[in-house]
């Protein structure tokens, strides 16, 4: 069966499953990680997660910044049961079941809203407006940190290719 690329697979209980199964494999998630915990302010006192899955970032902020509120937001019931296993102790994790293609619910402000590899899947024009909602609802020095897989370049660019772009650069640096 062909499935559209149009069509979100996540409401599929075995679409999340198979996520959740494989979610440690992806390649460079954990350096990807790493990174972006480095841009949020270890004295955070709220974070959103947008696209949450079964909660894996949340739990990597709450285990270096145990005291903040933390708000994980998603649309899959698979995942947002996953989701409430792993906090279900853990008063200062709120879930909100939300589909991101529509407005943000409204919510208090965030010192930071995060997100790893689920906001690629929205249209170019609701980023847009998905990106002006994640900004009003920044703190004045909040952060917005935004984790994906960026697809590596056509294979007709070579390593030639970029031999002159380097020389430019090399040179800009010089001057
Ligand atoms: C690849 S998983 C990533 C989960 C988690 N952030 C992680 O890094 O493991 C993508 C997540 O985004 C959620 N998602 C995709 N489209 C969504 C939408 N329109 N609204 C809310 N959540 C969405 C999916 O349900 C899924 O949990």
């Amino acid at each position: 069966m062909t499935t559209s690329p149009d069509v979100n697979l996540w409401t599929s209980a075995e679409h999340a499953l198979d996520y959740l199964r494989r979610a440690e494999s992806i390649p460079h998630r954990v350096e990807g990680e790493a990174t972006l915990l480095e841009f949020v302010p270890i004295e955070v006192n709220r974070v959103l997660d947008l696209g949450t899955g079964g909660g894996r970032l949340l739990a990597l902020v709450k285990s270096s910044r145990p005291r903040a509120q933390c708000v994980g937001l998603d649309f899959s019931p698979t995942m947002l049961e996953s989701l409430r296993k792993l906090f279900a102790t853990d008063r200062s994790v709120t879930i909100v079941s939300h589909d991101f293609e529509n407005e943000l619910p409204p919510m208090e402000q965030f010192d930071a809203v995060i997100s790893s590899f689920a906001i690629h899947r929205v249209s170019h024009k609701r980023k847009r407006t998905l990106y002006q909602e994640i900004f009003e609802l920044l703190t004045p020095n909040g952060v917005f940190c935004n984790l994906e897989h960026v697809p590596p370049p056509p294979r007709r660019v070579s390593s030639g290719d970029f031999r002159g772009e380097r020389r430019s650069i090399e040179q800009a640096a010089r001057s």
